[in-house]
């Protein structure tokens, strides 16, 4: 956190400086007074072994699937089982996969299918200054940093998350990527700040999708581009489902658009030239249980008699990507 503050001036962000150091030390206070679940995870980050540069000599490996630095051979036996230990107590760890000084972390998203979907089909990340709406561990702002922009910012308000991320870093120690653990409402309106922004898996948790697009155009300069992944519903008619309760066992889901209506979202909110880029069902091989996540997985959430449906009935998980350009 302290870290984006430090670059103010070589990030521009200067005329933000206020409003980003209030929304900072507001969440300082809780980080440097653990309680719960935020103590566990300061636990395991203090535990994670300091390895030397000299020791660490290789680079780190973030344009790959698998990211990560090192390889077994360059720390001993015992160092490696306290970085392993360390890492599974941030468990459950949902994107990735990773790999640190050869030990695998095998998430249960195998998040390089989704980057693959679009990363041919965007704007060159060179030069640009990048926004990264649930963020989650990192993966893909890492993935992003390959691409030598000139700032990559997270925002990912669970600590679960946030947690892994500076567990990441503290080995890959990526100058230019910078994490907030907030959510998007908390950040200040930073106008017309960024080239690029990630939206992906965000949307339909939010009870006002449109507010967020709304908020989301403010911060983009005109020009810039909109990265939007969501889920949806299959059919030509402008239709959205809202659950009654649950989607796929989740509480938080409200709004799953047809692609028309998710268009329509994006027209609506000052957004041109919007092109869809990928649709795909969500399968076992993209989303599945391993050994790095304690709770369930796709094939729970789908109806064990016909997995086209969710346990409650509704059409299983459809993604869409698509990019947009803000025009206001
Ligand atoms: C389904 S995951 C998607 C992660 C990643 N963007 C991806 O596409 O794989 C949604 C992430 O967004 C975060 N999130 C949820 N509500 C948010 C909000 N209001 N602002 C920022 N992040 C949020 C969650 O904590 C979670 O890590």
């Amino acid at each position: 956190m302290e870290k984006l503050l430090q670059h103010h001036q070589s990030l521009k962000i200067t005329h933000f400086l206020p409003e980003l150091t209030a929304l900072i030390s507001s969440h300082r206070e809780l980080l440097s007074h653990p309680k719960g679940n935020v103590l566990k995870y300061t636990m395991a980050l203090q535990d994670l072994p300091v390895i030397s540069h000299d020791s660490s000599r290789s680079y780190h490996n973030i344009d790959t699937k698998r990211v990560g630095k090192g390889t077994g051979y360059e720390i001993s036996d015992s160092t490696k089982e306290k970085i392993r230990t360390s890492l599974m107590r941030l468990a459950p760890w949902r994107k990735g996969p990773f790999e640190m000084f050869g030990i695998e972390i095998d998430s249960e998203w195998q998040s390089w299918m989704k980057w693959n979907r679009f990363i041919d089909k965007i704007a060159p990340l060179q030069n640009r200054r990048i926004l990264d709406i649930g963020s989650s561990n990192g993966y893909y702002m890492f993935r992003m940093a390959a691409h030598n922009p000139v700032m990559i910012l997270g925002l990912e308000p669970q600590y679960a998350f946030y947690f892994q991320y500076l567990a990441l870093q503290r080995y890959l120690n990526i100058e230019n990527v910078f994490c907030l653990p907030v959510t998007f409402d908390e950040l200040p309106v930073m106008s017309r700040y960024f080239d690029t922004v990630f939206c992906m898996g965000v949307l339909y948790h939010r009870k006002s999708p449109i507010d967020m697009l709304k908020k989301i155009n403010d911060l983009m300069r005109p020009g810039g581009e909109l990265i939007l992944e969501n889920l949806i519903i299959e059919s030509d008619e402008h239709i959205c489902l809202f659950p009654e309760e649950r989607y796929a066992k989740m509480r938080n889901v409200f709004f799953i658009p047809s692609l028309n209506v998710l268009k329509s979202w994006l027209k609506r909110t000052g957004f041109g030239n919007i092109k869809c880029l990928d649709i795909c069902r969500t399968e076992p091989e993209e989303q599945r249980k391993t050994p790095w996540i304690q709770t369930e997985s796709l094939t729970d959430f789908l109806d064990p008699e016909d997995p086209s449906k969710t346990i409650e009935g509704y059409p299983s998980p459809v993604r869409a990507i698509l990019s947009a350009k803000s025009f206001c």
